[in-house]
């Protein structure tokens, strides 16, 4: 490796950060937290389970991998976490996980994945959509 500061930390110099972040905070216990984002690495785990089963042509394991983050997940959450969302993340939260139930609903074959990866995308429009808005934050 030619050199420079590739990797190592630049001690002494203050990192700047010229990003602002404008996100809405929601405020969250440590405890409340950790169920959310136990939520959201399925959620992850399930995006990658559907394109792994779409590039193998496995119609079963797309189906077994999308209904893990279906609407049965948001049920999951406990009422008391869910009250804290504003009604717009609840909305965003559902449309993702309504079309994690219809990709397991619909996809019998996957000899054309053009309509499950549509599917995904769309779900994933959720994801992106309200990782944009949205942040977590500890109360205070
Ligand atoms: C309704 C809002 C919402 C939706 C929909 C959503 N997320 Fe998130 N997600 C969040 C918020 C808020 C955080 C925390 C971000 C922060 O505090 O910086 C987060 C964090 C995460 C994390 C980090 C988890 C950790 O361990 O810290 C992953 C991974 C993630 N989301 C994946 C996804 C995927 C994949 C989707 C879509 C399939 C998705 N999320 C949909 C709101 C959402």
């Amino acid at each position: 490796m030619g050199g420079g500061n590739m990797g190592k930390p630049m001690a002494g110099r203050p990192m700047s950060y010229k990003v602002e972040d404008k996100r809405q905070a929601i405020s969250l216990t440590e405890a409340e937290r950790a169920v959310v984002t136990a939520e959201m690495r399925q959620m992850l785990a399930s995006v990658q389970g559907v394109t792994d089963a779409l590039a193998r042509g496995d119609a079963q394991a797309v189906v077994d991998a999308a209904s893990k983050s279906g609407m049965a997940m948001m049920q999951e959450v406990p009422a008391p976490i869910r009250m804290k969302f504003p009604a717009p993340f609840t909305q965003l939260g559902m449309a993702s996980h309504r079309v994690f139930d219809r990709i397991a609903q619909e996809t019998r074959t996957v000899t054309d994945p053009g309509p499950t990866l549509k599917l995904l995308s769309e779900a994933m429009q959720s994801c992106v959509a309200c990782h944009a808005s949205y942040r977590f934050a500890p109360p205070r």
